[in-house]
């Protein structure tokens, strides 16, 4: 039997964190294909702005506001997109946040927004989405990581770990998931000039505008890859320093980076009431 893949006759595309940036690019990639997408993310404002934006478009944008981390209101808001627009066909996990963290300032509360968006946020919609998929025989999905996700880098120790656990996530669900007709994807982009990089360099290696990221993710999900990685040059390279000897990449990333000349920032502040020890 031929692995289902998503096409707009068969029911909505819904898409996380489709407020802003690459997720914002794609809802209007895919209303442009015709589907009707439905659209989450915390702020209803910039849904209705993209809704506004995209009214010329084939297909339809349709909001459901919701906070990822939020187990309940995310099964809510899948039978609420189910109950009005229609079976979610294809389901885009894309909503994400990076909290940069040095080692000398780790905290307990960064891990656990990154974990509970990026991981649990992810978890909270894939499972009752399954489910539904499951009911009706073929449902396609399409994890969104990074390329982070392949070793460690300087300030990406919550990021990068939970954008890891999404791919060995979708890895290991691929096997069951391909018996019972539901394609799994995992992306990793690489760098993309969205709000979410606001706290790095000005410029980094290789970074696209969210058009265009949009583009190779829209690309990427019709040709049904399990992984769909970019630029190519970028994917190259950095699979390459993934498989080289560790002390060698770490070598060479401090270096590239100018991490090994950084000076260490003791900037956080002694936790004194007793809201601050979550800090920990
Ligand atoms: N930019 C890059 O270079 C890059 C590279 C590789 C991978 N990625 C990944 O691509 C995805 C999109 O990133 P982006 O760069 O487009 O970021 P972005 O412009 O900051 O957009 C993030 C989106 O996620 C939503 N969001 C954040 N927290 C949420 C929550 N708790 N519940 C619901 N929605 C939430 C935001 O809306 P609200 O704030 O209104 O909730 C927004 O729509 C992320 O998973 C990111 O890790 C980005």
């Amino acid at each position: 039997m031929k692995l289902y893949r998503a096409s707009p006759q068969d029911g909505v595309a819904w898409i996380t964190g489709g407020s802003s940036g690459i997720g914002r690019a794609l809802a209007k990639e895919l209303a442009s294909a015709g589907y009707t997408v439905a659209v989450t993310a915390r702020e209803g404002d910039p849904i209705d702005m993209l809704i506004a934006e995209a009214a010329s478009l084939p297909g339809k944008i349709v909001s459901f506001p919701c906070d990822v981390s939020d187990e309940i209101r995310m099964a809510d808001t899948i039978a609420a997109i189910e109950g009005r627009v229609g079976p979610i066909a294809l389901a885009v996990f894309n909503a994400g946040a990076y909290i940069p963290m040095a080692g000398e300032n780790m905290s307990v509360r960064k891990f656990r927004r990154t974990f509970e968006v990026n991981v649990l946020g992810v978890v909270n919609g894939l499972v009752p989405t399954v489910r539904s998929m499951q009911a009706r025989g073929k449902g396609h999905v399409l994890l969104v990581g990074s390329i982070s996700a392949w070793f460690g880098w300087p300030t990406t120790a919550a990021y990068g770990a939970s954008k890891a656990s999404l791919n060995v996530m979708a890895q290991a669900l691929k096997y069951d998931f391909d018996k019972i007709n539901i394609r799994i994807q995992v992306a990793n982009p690489g760098f993309v000039d969205t709000p979410l990089l606001k706290q790095t360099a000005p410029s980094l290696p290789a970074m696209m505008p969210a058009g265009e990221a949009a583009r190779r993710l829209f690309k990427g999900i019709n040709s049904g890859g399990f992984e769909i990685a970019f630029p190519r040059r970028l994917v190259w390279g950095l699979k390459f320093a993934s498989i080289m000897p560790q002390p060698v990449r770490h070598w060479l990333i401090s270096t590239l980076t100018g991490w090994k000349s950084r000076p260490l920032s003791f900037g956080r502040k002694a936790p004194r009431k007793r809201t601050e020890t979550a800090d920990r």
